[in-house]
């Protein structure tokens, strides 16, 4: 894809319902760039309607969640153009329409990001109730809480939920979990809030670091992003501004796997070691090497080894635990790693489904409610199988690096939700991924 404007829907674009073929070839090598993170990106496009004229995000990936995050912009009113191969262009006139319609917040969840933001800045919203997706449902009660906390008053009939307020004014808000999405909203909302908000128990993800700094370069007053205690000093209007993404610490974790599985050396550009502390404890344990390298582009050198040991036991946590989103690419590691893992699933109920996946390729995989019993197999079987979602479809891609012969992966549109490139990019590494016609 090149510049020029973002196609008014998904469906003009070149996402539609893929398969991938993946043959194994062995060891790989070369050199990928990261792009800029997704979990990051979707929400500092939805922080952009706080300002009224020109926002310019950088190194924001062509993924198609973003493709869908600017349909939702453009369906208030904004105007959404790439002028630049990863350089977003946002315009927010003086009125926008304070709605996200159902088709958006369907096609995807994180849209329940723009809630925080619109009662913020135009003192009322609907947006459609997100439903489950493939890992359980999700629910919105803390973001809800929190907004309420600062004043807002949500009813919810016709599978929307409206909220209205008289004006914000700042609180204290403590997280009963420190979820990601709702630290996000009560954060994007608290900085036009009259007064001091603390979020208490925030989550600390670097994206949310991120997103306040991206607000802070916009007028707003956060103190604290990234632990879990947020300070917000209201302001009454936030301006425009310019602001280049965070790398993408799961797609950086993609690559970081596919050498795991395949083994290799290769060199991931733009990585940041330091958003990835405790999985890579968890990869040396497997015994993958990585060196952080720096320079005007920092990243990662890595080399591993032929084959991963399995290692006792993986939990997923809120940062800097393990992150939720690394799990199917550890599981695909562990599931051609020598001996045996315990896999603990912490944050989504139901996120196993890919298991039965990696089980149809030969995986010795027996899940028991939120844990899985991993014993290593040194190759799988090339299979065809189904992609769930974005992170467990890119594992099945992993594991069909060390499967016999050829794996289909069918739903590869879901990969490419999160992905930019995500062909190329292995290809870039010495695989043989195609995608099928
Ligand atoms: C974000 C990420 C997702 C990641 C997750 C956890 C985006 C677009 N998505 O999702 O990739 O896996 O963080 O790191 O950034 N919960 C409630 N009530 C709420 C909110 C959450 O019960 O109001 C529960 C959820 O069901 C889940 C847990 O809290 O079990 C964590 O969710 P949360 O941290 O909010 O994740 P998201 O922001 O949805």
């Amino acid at each position: 894809m090149g510049g020029g404007q973002v196609p008014a829907s998904a469906a003009e674009h070149t996402w539609e319902v893929q398969r991938l073929r993946i043959a194994p070839v062995g060891a790989l090598s070369g050199r990928v760039r990261v792009a800029g993170a997704k979990n990051s990106a979707l929400k500092l496009m939805a922080a952009a309607v706080m300002a009224r004229g020109t926002t310019v995000l950088h190194n924001v990936p062509r993924i198609s969640d973003v493709d869908c995050m600017a349909d939702l912009l453009r369906s208030m009113g904004l105007g959404v153009t790439w002028v630049g191969n990863s350089t977003l262009q946002i315009v927010r006139p003086e009125t926008i329409v304070p709605e996200a319609p159902y088709e958006l917040v369907e096609r995807m969840r994180a849209s329940i990001v723009v809630l925080g933001p619109l009662l913020a800045v135009e003192g009322r919203a609907r947006v459609a109730l997100p439903g489950g997706d493939d890992f359980g449902p999700r629910p919105i009660d803390m973001h809800l809480r929190a907004l309420e906390d600062l004043g807002g008053t949500f009813v919810s009939a016709h599978g929307y939920v409206e909220g209205t307020t008289p004006g914000l004014v700042g609180t204290r808000i403590l997280l009963e979990f420190p979820s990601v999405g709702a630290t996000e909203n009560a954060m994007m909302a608290g900085v036009l809030a009259k007064g001091t908000t603390t979020i208490e128990n925030a989550a600390r993800e670097p994206e949310i670091a991120d997103i306040a700094a991206f607000l802070n370069a916009m007028g707003a007053r956060i103190l604290g992003a990234g632990t879990s205690t947020v300070t917000i000093e209201g302001v009454s209007e936030l301006h425009p501004a310019e602001h280049t993404v965070i790398p993408d610490r799961i797609e950086a974790a993609t690559w970081l796997a596919a050498v795991g599985v395949a083994g290799g050396d290769i060199e991931i550009e733009g990585a940041r070691a330091d958003h990835m502390d405790m999985v890579l404890v968890k990869l040396a344990e497997m015994g993958v090497e990585v060196t952080a390298t720096e320079g005007q582009l920092p990243g990662l050198v890595v080399h591993a080894p032929e084959r991963l040991r399995a290692v006792d036991s993986v939990a997923t946590l809120p940062y800097p635990g393990v992150a939720t989103d690394y799990k199917p690419l550890l599981v695909a590691m562990l599931a051609t790693a020598d001996g045996v893992s315990i896999v603990t699933e912490n944050l989504f109920a139901g996120r196993f489904r890919y298991i039965d996946e990696l089980v149809r390729m030969g995986a010795d995989i027996r899940t028991e409610g939120h844990h899985a019993v991993v014993r290593g197999r040194d190759r799988l079987s090339g299979a065809p199988v189904r992609a769930p979602d974005i992170r467990a479809g890119a594992a099945l891609v992993v594991a069909a690096l060390r499967a016999d012969g050829e794996t289909v992966v069918a739903g590869a549109d879901h990969i490419a939700r999160g992905y930019d490139d995500f062909v190329g990019k292995l290809v870039a590494l010495g695989a043989d991924v195609s995608v099928v016609d």
